[in-house]
């Protein structure tokens, strides 16, 4: 059917790091899958801060420009490697391909190995699928792969209206647990109606007295408020940070006995299917704040690094 898709592509791409207006289109040859890779064609790409990290030259190596950002999609298989079972042409799909390693999702058509994406959720549209993968698998590992997440604990999420954030607090109240979130005023309405009992205004209240005995933190920032988190948490819990290891933390941590991780989100499509049947169950939902269209994806990159986006930002292939 779609075995003759060969010729050139739309991507957004960048040669050398830069602000956000160094995004440019760019006409690219569709690439070829491998014996385990697909060829999707993207329908969404999502924008995470490691995109825009990546594209100013503090993300993930970048081997070769011109380079195309991108690791979350949501889009249709066209064409399947030699090796390919599981998947056809045709097959609606959703992943955060690659990561850390670049991948390419702000592109017409992107290589996918198979083992990185799933079935898109029934009732889930590309847009949300695309906005999902790396916010959801984040939230996943951290609340159940490291912290052993348990119903009826008490969670504190702290940045809780933004990508990960909004996600962490859904799966955290999936799971049965109580949830504490963090954000800025104009964002509690939005964090209780994702299901958290109460909201703290960090620009208000002292961190370190934002809650007592609190089993499991999931800490979008670092720095020193890591190391306010730790006085939150009741001795045998769990502070999972997404932005770096913190050695002064890390050591106050051990001395509490408090389990910190500092994690770095993979690619597993089985969490990912599991995640997709939460989706598609209505028990999480990925708030998009905007679409852009490809060309736009520069002013995509600023409005992410306001650093006030709720939910996540997607491209519009
Ligand atoms: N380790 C990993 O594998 C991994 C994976 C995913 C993400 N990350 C990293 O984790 C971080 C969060 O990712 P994300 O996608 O959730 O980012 P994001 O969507 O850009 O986060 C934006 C949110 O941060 C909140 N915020 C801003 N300043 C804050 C402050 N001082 N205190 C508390 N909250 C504040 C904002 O809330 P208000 O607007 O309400 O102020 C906003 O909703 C990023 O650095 C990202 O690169 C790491």
């Amino acid at each position: 059917l779609n075995s003759s898709v060969t010729g050139q592509m739309r991507a957004a791409v960048i040669d050398a790091f830069g602000p956000p207006d160094s995004l440019h289109l760019a006409n690219l040859p569709i690439p070829e899958p491998g014996s385990t890779e697909v060829l999707v064609q993207t329908h969404f790409a999502g924008v995470n801060p490691i995109d825009t990290k990546t594209r100013g030259g503090h993300g993930v190596p970048v081997p070769r420009f011109p380079a195309v950002l991108g690791w979350d999609l949501s889009g249709v298989v066209v064409r399947v490697g030699a090796g390919i079972t599981r998947l056809r042409e045709g097959d609606a799909v959703f992943g955060m391909l690659r990561f850390p390693e670049i991948a390419g999702a702000y592109a017409e058509y992107v290589l996918a190995p198979e083992e990185h994406i799933a079935r898109k959720p029934e009732g889930v549209d590309h847009r949300e699928a695309a906005a999902a993968p790396m916010v959801a698998l984040t939230a996943w590992q951290a609340l159940f792969e490291n912290a052993h997440l348990k119903p009826d604990q008490l969670v504190l999420v702290h940045g809780a209206s933004g990508g990960v954030g909004h996600v962490a607090v859904q799966l955290a109240r999936w799971k049965g647990a109580q949830v504490i979130g963090t954000a800025s005023v104009r964002n509690h309405e939005f964090v209780s109606q994702l299901g958290a009992q109460h909201v703290v205004d960090y620009a208000t209240q002292p961190l370190d007295t934002a809650a007592t005995n609190v089993d499991v933190v999931i800490d979008t920032r670092g720095g020193d408020d890591f190391l306010r988190l730790l006085q939150l948490l009741r001795p045998g819990g769990t502070i999972v940070s997404l932005v770096g290891r913190h050695t002064e933390g890390e050591r106050a941590a051990h001395g509490k006995g408090i389990h910190p991780a500092f994690i770095m989100v993979r690619p597993d499509n089985a969490a990912l299917a599991e995640i997709g049947r939460v989706l598609s169950e209505g028990a999480l939902q990925i708030t998009i704040e905007r679409v852009f269209p490809l060309n736009d994806a520069g002013a995509a990159h600023s409005l992410l690094e306001t650093g006030h986006v709720r939910g996540r930002l997607v491209l519009e292939i």
